[in-house]
């Protein structure tokens, strides 16, 4: 197979043609797609036959899986689903139900896992069943972003430490957490200004995670989370993904953000599966 690597906007992302999945990759094919993940940061996989296994067994070429905290549907396995269906009887889930409502916070810009100790490298979606409209994914990269920084703000931000929490992202949309799941999701702290170690490159670790700015005040530190979001995230900077049968994209959590807009969940069926790659360490 010979790979081919095209972009997928001017910024960042690219469409990784030429590789099958389900295959098996050898270790020179797959060397060439890590080094494509640390250039690009949002990879994209046509056409894959992908079933949880091949899944997993793709994931855990990039590192160790993350297991799924309180609250997520699918908690205590490697998957993170994404999904309008009742896995135990096959029917839509209502719009009300608990289970919708948590996924609600997925339609704001984040980071996965950023409110872990150990935050995620990547995370890989694929898809299962795919509504015929709506429910795209949209991406911006927090690298081109800080690109753009004066460097005098560049300097200020250099060893900020962040606070992350689920529970705070969580409460942005009104999703209400047990005093249980509270006490499983402990705040976690990240350096604001994380560098890539293969290509020194400089991304914001921001996001809906992302509470406070740590020995800030509280109202100078969100004005500058935001600022830096909005900067992010601007509608010409971002690559917006529109889900067809076979699709996988693998996205760079040290360095992304990243959000889902809605669909018809009263009408269409909705499948994803996320699994999600543990970093190597606290960022901090
Ligand atoms: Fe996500």
């Amino acid at each position: 197979m010979t790979i081919a690597i095209e972009p997928l906007h001017p910024l960042f992302g690219a469409e990784i043609k030429g590789v099958d999945i389900a295959a098996g990759l050898d270790a020179a094919t797959f060397a060439v797609i890590r080094g494509a993940f640390e250039e690009h940061s949002v990879l994209l996989f046509r056409g894959q036959k992908v079933d949880d296994a091949i899944q997993i067994a793709f994931s855990e070429r990039f590192g160790p899986l993350e297991k799924t905290v309180a609250a997520n549907p699918a908690r205590g396995t490697v998957f993170a689903r994404q999904s309008n269906i009742d896995m135990a009887t096959g029917a839509l889930i209502p719009k009300d139900d608990r289970r919708m409502k948590y996924q609600a916070g997925n339609y704001l810009w984040h980071s996965d896992s950023s409110f872990k100790q150990v935050p995620s490298l990547c995370s890989i979606l694929s898809t299962r069943e795919v509504p015929p409209e709506g429910g795209n994914t949209e991406f911006a990269s927090t690298r081109a972003a800080y690109d753009l920084l004066p460097d005098e703000l560049k300097a200020e931000l250099e060893g900020l430490v962040v606070e992350h929490s689920l529970v705070y992202s969580r409460s942005l949309t009104g999703f209400e957490m047990t005093e249980q799941e509270k006490a499983e999701l402990p705040t976690a702290r990240q350096i604001l200004v994380r560098t890539n170690p293969v290509n020194g490159r400089k991304g914001l670790m921001i996001g809906a995670h992302a509470a406070r700015i740590v020995d800030w005040p509280e109202e100078k530190g969100r004005a500058l989370l935001d600022e830096l979001l909005a900067l992010t995230t601007r509608p010409e900077a971002c690559y917006s993904h529109a889900w067809r049968d076979g699709d996988l994209i693998v996205w760079d959590n040290r360095c992304c953000l990243h959000r889902a807009t809605p669909y018809d969940s009263t009408r269409y069926r909705r499948l994803m599966q996320r699994t999600t790659v543990a970093g190597d360490g606290p960022a901090v």
